[in-house]
């Protein structure tokens, strides 16, 4: 008998399910006893004990499913060796609810904050395996992250559509794309979406040279722009800005998010209306891409070797095609960035799409 414990937690996205899928398929297929504990909600599920024991028709019919059967919440990282309002160990807690359950293993999809509880709980003593979920592929030690496609396709969809009605009129948009920290995605549907200027949040933009690319491509004809910009995209003038400046700055102007900043500096500077698009968390919704679909799968599979192997504290990443285990420790707390020296990044600029640098 096997005892497994699953949780999904952070942002969701697609292949969160098919990924689960995956991992029992995967065990049931090679077991003749299972129990599979989803907890609900992340890790509100195993901290406050709220789980239940789910059979092999929960899994079925998921793989095309989006969003996450078992639910999901942030809980911040640096919350968790905080009490509760109550004054609940957190950490405690997961761990009485893990050995209450008599759990072999708890099975953790997640991104990067998630990912630094699993090596925290890995580190408390319990047997973890961690599964690399996240529309912005900032997961470090994998060379995918399962959602990642599915959003580019959306994120491009939402910029091709815009292309037109942009070509039409002869205006300028701007459509923002998620990613905070890490601008692949942006990176991604950007290139694919034929955008003119792609700003990235590793890649300080400077409004000048934002507007000058604009020009340009008045000079040669085309009336129309089309910008991908990042959610956390950010000015050089801001980036050289101390934290406390910058917070400063942005509670006096209270832009809704960047897009809107940036729109304002090119009309002032420039006089050119822009319009803005933010598709926001539809990226994050609908069905797995085919792609994603037999990503999670593989990883979901990996996972369900390791089980059976009783290999634990791992991320299951795809690293050249293949996939493989990580040491947790080796990854946790580590972000994959979009290097400015990134070959994609090159091409692009031979391409002549600029990243206002
Ligand atoms: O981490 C995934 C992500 O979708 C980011 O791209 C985005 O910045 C963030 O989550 C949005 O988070 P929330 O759903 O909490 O608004």
């Amino acid at each position: 008998m096997k005892r497994i414990g699953i949780l999904t937690s952070g942002g969701d996205c697609q292949a969160l399910n098919a990924t689960m899928r995956g991992v029992v398929k995967g065990l049931s297929s090679n077991l003749d006893e299972l129990e599979v504990y989803g907890f609900m909600n992340g890790y509100k599920g195993l901290i406050y004990g709220d789980y239940r024991l789910l059979t092999s028709s929960d899994f079925s019919g998921i793989l095309t499913k989006g969003g996450t059967i078992l639910g999901s919440s942030r809980q911040p990282f640096k919350m968790m060796r905080v009490p509760d309002e109550n004054g609940l160990d957190k950490v405690e807690a997961m761990k009485q609810n893990y050995y209450k359950l008599r759990l072999d293993c708890l099975v953790i999809l997640g991104g990067n904050g998630t990912q630094k509880t699993a090596n925290l709980l890995r580190e408390e003593g319990l047997n973890i395996i961690h599964l690399p979920k996240t529309i912005d592929n900032d997961i470090w030690g994998t060379d995918m992250t399962f959602g990642f496609y599915s959003a580019v396709n959306i994120a491009t969809d939402a910029i091709d559509c815009i292309h037109t009605t942009a070509a039409s009129h002869n205006r300028v948009f701007i459509v923002e794309i998620m990613g905070h920290k890490v601008g692949w995605l942006t990176l991604y549907a950007g290139i694919a979406g034929g955008a003119d200027i792609i700003l990235l949040p590793e890649i300080p933009y400077n409004i000048d040279k934002v507007i000058k690319a604009i020009d340009k491509r008045t000079r040669q004809g085309k009336g129309f722009t089309v910008i991908a910009v990042a959610e956390g995209a950010i000015s050089d003038e801001d980036a050289a800005m101390s934290k406390k400046d910058l917070k400063k700055k942005l509670e006096e102007k209270k832009y809704p998010s960047v897009a809107y900043e940036l729109a304002e500096q090119i009309l002032d500077k420039s006089g050119t209306e822009v319009r803005i698009t933010v598709p926001g968390h539809t990226q994050r919704g609908g069905s797995p891409c085919p792609y994603d679909r037999v990503l999670s799968t593989r990883l979901g599979v990996a996972a369900a070797e390791l089980i059976l192997e009783k290999e634990y504290g791992y991320m299951v990443a795809i690293v050249n095609g293949e996939t493989k285990k990580v040491p947790l420790e080796e990854v946790s707390g580590k972000l994959k960035m979009v290097s400015p020296d990134d070959q994609l990044i090159q091409e692009a600029k031979l391409l002549g799409i600029s990243f206002g640098d």
